[in-house]
């Protein structure tokens, strides 16, 4: 007997080391040349270091069009200010969700002289009709993230769509994401739904997860450790995708609906088009943001 549960791990990608911002290290999961593959999701970043040096110089006064911002964090405090004059801190467990609409220009500062800091910042498209909205933020202490969980040894944080009839901090429409970030016990199997529209990857941040569906006598298991990203096909009429925890582990679930937009990007512009993305420059230069 099949079970729906069928997408399996198409690729495993490893993660490229580099630098951001002032002088950020990071692990970029997402990068440029999987932008068609899983869109609407343009970059996914991993920080996480006990080293001051590795993140004490942040991420100062930077420009963003076209796109939203997820920054999620598991350890250490991230303050944030903008030129519309808001101000926020995330702090451990919480998430800001960022519109940068038609621009704005922000600073995002670690709020810490040691120990650990450790997130994401994934960075989600906007469709054209909307890329010129205006900008906007959420910001979510981790209390305001819903937390479900379907069955033992399974606990699911709702960060952005529905799981489990659990809807989640952020709702969008137009690309539907779904975010979750997921604890399993070792041993621990569970079926993931999510839509068959969408486009969608893990990340596992800790531990080891088996993907994919042990169907009749033939395994179509494969193995996702920390610090890979899976990406999933899309399997016609799937409900999902099956996991079992190898290892105790945490992994992000990180799908939505493509948008099937040209993608023109210079930086931190993310638009339709290049003469959009000239146009972006030009506001940016002139103090239009
Ligand atoms: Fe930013």
């Amino acid at each position: 007997m099949n079970t729906p549960y069928t997408r399996q791990i198409e690729r495993l990608v490893n993660g490229i080391p580099t630098q951001d911002g002032a002088g950020v290290s990071l692990t970029r999961v997402l990068t440029h040349d999987l932008q068609r593959r899983l869109d609407p999701f343009l970059m996914l970043d991993a920080f996480h270091s006990d080293e001051p040096s590795d993140y004490l110089a942040g991420f100062p006064d930077h420009p963003h069009r076209g796109f939203e911002t997820v920054t999620y964090m598991l350890a250490g405090r991230m303050r944030h200010r903008d030129n519309a004059g808001n101000e926020g801190l995330l702090e451990p467990g919480g998430m800001q969700w960022m519109t940068a609409g038609r621009g704005l220009v922000h600073s995002e500062l670690p709020e810490q002289e040691n120990g650990l800091m450790s997130g994401f910042q994934l960075w989600v498209n906007l469709a054209g009709r909307d890329k010129m909205t205006d900008p906007g933020y959420s910001d979510i202490p981790s209390a305001g993230i819903p937390e479900v969980s379907p069955q033992p040894g399974v606990k699911v944080r709702v960060l952005a769509g529905e799981a489990f009839g659990t809807a989640g901090a952020i709702h969008r429409d137009t690309t539907e994401p779904l975010y979750l970030d997921i604890a399993l016990e070792a041993g621990v199997a569970i079926d993931l739904p999510i839509p068959a529209t969408h486009n969608a990857f893990l990340y596992v941040y800790e531990g080891k997860l088996a993907v994919g569906a042990e169907s009749g006598d033939r395994s179509e298991r494969r193995m996702a450790d920390a610090g890979r990203m899976a990406v999933l096909n899309n399997a016609a009429g799937a409900a999902g995708v099956s996991v079992k925890a190898e290892q105790g582990s945490r992994f992000l679930l990180i799908a939505g609906k493509p948008l099937n937009e040209p993608i023109a990007q210079w930086g931190p512009f993310v638009m339709n088009t290049r003469e959009q993305v000239e146009q972006a420059i030009d506001d940016f230069r002139a103090g239009r943001f």
